[in-house]
């Protein structure tokens, strides 16, 4: 039996993306597979890990919960737009200068996460920040130095200093 497929059209990262995909393909699957936006990773692929986290006009979501046919319409931003248009800059220099990755597997999820909390502003207290970040699991770097520069980030920009 051949899979059934559907033809979407969105934009992915400020342009306009137009495929035919399986009916029960992931988003993350069609932003990799078919759109080589391989930024977005694939841990468990059942919404418990983070590492497929994308945004979805403009709230972060589970690339993995997401088909890709409920996309149509949609605007997509995957860290590969999030990143080059420099909106996470400040947090990338953070995570680096912080060592708050060693593999790197879960930091682009971390970082639209992380992005997702700051952007709204203000200065979050670190319980919150570990709150906010508690879907986005990492398996190698331990979460202190993720919370140290999420909160350095959250002060810089409030332009406080503690
Ligand atoms: S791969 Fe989607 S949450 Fe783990
Ligand atoms: S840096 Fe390796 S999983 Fe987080």
């Amino acid at each position: 039996m051949s899979a059934r497929v559907v033809d979407v059209s969105l934009m992915v990262n400020g342009e306009p993306v137009r495929e035919s995909v399986e009916a029960r393909k992931t988003l993350v699957d069609f932003l990799r597979d078919d759109l080589g936006l391989t930024g977005s990773h694939v841990g468990c692929e059942h919404g418990v890990c983070g590492a497929c986290t994308v945004r979805l006009d403009g709230a972060i979501v589970r690339g993995c919960l997401v088909l890709a046919a409920q996309c149509d319409g949609a605007r997509v931003d995957t860290i590969e737009g999030v990143s080059d248009a420099g909106e996470i800059a400040d947090l990338q220099d953070a995570f680096e200068k912080r060592n708050a990755l060693q593999c790197g597997y879960c930091t682009p999820g971390m970082l639209l996460t992380a992005q997702a909390l700051l952007q709204h502003g203000g200065v979050p207290s670190r319980e919150q920040i570990r709150e906010h970040l508690s879907g986005n699991y990492c398996r190698c770097t331990g979460y202190h130095a993720i919370v140290d520069a999420v909160e350095a980030v959250a002060l810089a920009r409030a332009g406080a200093s503690r």
